[in-house]
């Protein structure tokens, strides 16, 4: 395979980037250079016309730059802030039924299944394939109650190279489907066993959550000792907030010693910097100052909240109140498991929201971009590893073919790079994924070791 590596990375890419930072929602790159140290890391992103300079500085050859064609880009991969893998077995089905209706006709008898460890293996297998062919590096999981299972959707992400913070759901509470849950002290002690299990496994890129599974499923006494077990060992938290008016009511039937819904997980050490909740449609303004004061995060899930009728968050409040917001797909009860669709719904969510004059603009396709990406990786304590291409992060990335071979759209030579990246976001898909990398290495096309 050629002459030998003389230089200490593991690419040099040259060609047109596409990412978000803290100032621009999105910044287009043509013609630069961006080499990947073998760590995984970003060694420097600069003009092409400092080649010569990188060269002499990294040691590297002419010979060793992969230049991209006029079709291709990298964007940095998406972050999917909140995904139920067991779901993903009946997406695109079932969306007849209110949430809590939903829960106990189709999820709740859908989740027990996965005592049977084979054929959690199937689904799990393919959740990840999906999820990660459509550009997904970064996903934020639920599982189900089973610990076994659970601990087996975090080895087979690490064996594809996904990063992930998996979750193994808790719940002692289940009126409407009683065989699917746990005692409460059963279900704090597989909490325990789980978060143990995936942290002596060491992966480098998979993590454990905390994940009860909402209000309306726990007793205090487990809320409590979930909120301990995130403390003891310094983890994240996940869970559901303010979906539906019927969860809501709910909530505050079970818990009135409550002021809201946020205050049930605040005053059980499960809001924290380290905590992102799942949609908030109708979170009140005293709960958006207690994630702002926390450093909570919100996984805002567009298509679920349309597909359930659950309701419409409005992001620009969120984001006034400075409290940190990414995308999610919300599998099954978002009808995708591609973070492009989250991406066109909460552009569609946001203009709804105009329409109705409940903000003036609504947020463009760039500010829905930075969402996607380095929204998420701050919504969940990673933006100093990953979201965009900066210097000394991650490399996690997606190389876009817009002209892939049987690409949905067409480009025309009156199309400039913004019309062009604008096309593939919202009418492009997986066919026009060509590559996956996370921490640098290639994930997609699969290896054939997985
Ligand atoms: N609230 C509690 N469980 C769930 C779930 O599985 N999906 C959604 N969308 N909301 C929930
Ligand atoms: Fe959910």
């Amino acid at each position: 395979m050629g002459s030998p590596k003389a230089s200490p990375l593991a690419h040099i890419f040259r060609g047109t980037f596409a990412h978000s930072t803290r100032s621009s929602p999105m910044d287009t790159l043509p013609g630069h250079l961006l080499g990947v140290e073998e760590s995984g890391k970003i060694a420097f992103l600069e003009p092409a016309d400092e080649q010569e300079k990188l060269a002499k500085k990294w040691g590297f050859k002419a010979s060793e730059v992969r230049e991209l064609s006029n079709n291709e880009f990298f964007m940095p991969g998406l972050v999917d802030t909140h995904i139920h893998a067991p779901q993903y077995c009946f997406v695109g089905t079932r969306l007849d039924l209110p949430l809590l209706q939903w829960l106990k006709m189709y999820t709740y008898p859908t989740e027990a299944k996965y005592k049977d460890i084979d054929f959690a293996e199937e689904v799990y297998t393919r959740t990840v394939r999906r999820t990660l062919k459509n550009g997904t590096t970064t996903a934020c999981y639920f599982a189900t109650i089973h610990t076994d299972s659970s601990l087996l959707l975090a080895d087979i992400i690490d064996k594809f190279g996904q990063r992930a913070f998996v979750g193994k759901v808790s719940m002692d509470i289940n009126e409407s489907f009683p065989e699917y849950k746990e005692s409460t002290t059963e279900s704090i002690k597989e909490a325990e066993r789980f978060v143990k299990g995936v942290l002596e496994k060491k992966y480098s890129r998979v993590h454990p959550i905390v994940t009860p599974r909402f209000g309306p499923s726990c007793t205090e006494e487990l809320l409590s000792g979930l909120g301990n077990l995130a403390k003891t060992h310094d983890i994240h938290v996940q869970s559901h907030i303010d979906e539906s008016e019927g969860e809501m009511k709910l909530v505050e039937k079970m818990f009135p010693m409550h002021q809201n819904y946020a205050e049930l997980y605040d005053k059980n050490n499960l809001l924290t910097n380290k905590t992102i909740m799942a949609h908030g449609c109708h979170i009140s303004d005293e709960e958006l100052k207690l994630f702002n004061l926390r450093g909570a995060a919100i996984a805002h899930c567009p298509n679920s909240n349309i597909s359930l009728r659950s309701g419409l968050l409005n992001v620009k409040k969120v984001l006034k109140n400075n409290v940190k917001l990414g995308l999610g797909t919300d599998v099954a009860g978002g009808y995708s498991a591609s973070m492009f669709d989250a991406i066109r719904k909460a552009v569609v969510t946001s203009n709804v929201l105009q329409i109705n004059k409940e903000n003036e603009t609504a947020l463009t396709l760039k500010e829905v971009f930075r969402l996607a990406t380095l929204g998420g990786s701050h919504a969940l304590g990673l933006d100093s590893v990953i979201g965009n291409f900066e210097v000394g992060k991650e490399f996690d990335a997606l190389l876009i073919n817009t002209k892939a071979s049987d690409s949905p759209f067409d480009l025309f030579a009156s199309d400039t790079l913004e019309d062009i990246i604008h096309k593939f976001l919202c009418l492009g898909d997986d066919r026009n994924i060509e590559e996956v990398y996370v921490a640098g290495k290639l994930v997609v096309p699969f290896s054939s070791s997985v």
